[in-house]
């Protein structure tokens, strides 16, 4: 995806701690010509594989997820980071954050996730792993598969990536960060 690293090298921030910031078209603008490029490139990837949902966690994951959803004609369900009072059937995993140092609880319900489903999981970053972590851990519990996953950005120089591949689990990342040692920001 040419046109996302363009856009990472122009308008990408480092942050203390390997954090890419990307405000201006993914986590706070978003950018929904690109998204819907980006969303395109998921599908084409995808091509091969059966599926019939798409899942995302709240909240940067939506937008991307969305745009697959719409060219799939596809339902999106969104993971939820706060647990609603009117829940029924909730499934909950226990996430840790490494960006925020903290664990926190996400849920779905077992309405839209459910043993008839074959899942791709969408999401902005690929850092630790630890938002797909709780995904899958989620989709065990529901008895549903997931097929792929696809991230925007994956951040090569931490383990999510490792993770995944030792789990068995196909994924795509649409650009991929090598290194931003040095406020400097290497792309593959
Ligand atoms: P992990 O899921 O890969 O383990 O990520 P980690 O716990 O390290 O990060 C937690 C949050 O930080 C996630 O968003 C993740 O997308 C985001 N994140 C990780 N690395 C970067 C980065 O380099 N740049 C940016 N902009 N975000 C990063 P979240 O807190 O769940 O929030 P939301 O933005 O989806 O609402
Ligand atoms: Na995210
Ligand atoms: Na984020």
């Amino acid at each position: 995806m040419d046109l996302l690293k363009e856009r990472i090298m122009q308008e990408g921030r480092c942050f203390p701690g390997g954090i890419l910031k990307v405000d201006s078209f993914v986590n706070h603008q978003m950018d929904p010509i690109l998204m819907m490029d980006l969303a395109k490139e998921f599908v084409r990837l995808f091509k091969d594989i059966k599926y019939n949902k798409i899942v995302t966690i709240e909240a940067s994951g939506i937008a991307p997820a969305i745009m697959v959803g719409y060219l799939t004609n596809l339902p999106v369900v969104f993971v939820k980071k706060k647990q609603p009072k009117t829940m029924e059937g909730m499934i909950t995993s226990v996430v840790h954050s490494f960006t925020k140092d903290r664990d926190y609880t996400v849920c779905v319900s077992n309405s839209y996730l459910t043993p008839e489903d074959h899942v791709i999981f969408i999401d902005d970053f690929l850092a630790n792993g630890n938002a797909s972590k709780g995904v899958m851990d989620l989709c065990e519990k529901a008895g549903a598969k997931i097929e792929a996953m696809g991230f925007i950005i994956e951040k090569a120089f931490q383990h999510g990536g490792d993770f995944l591949r030792k789990e068995g689990i196909r994924y795509e990342a649409l650009a991929t960060v090598e290194s931003l040692d040095d406020c400097k920001i290497v792309l593959k």
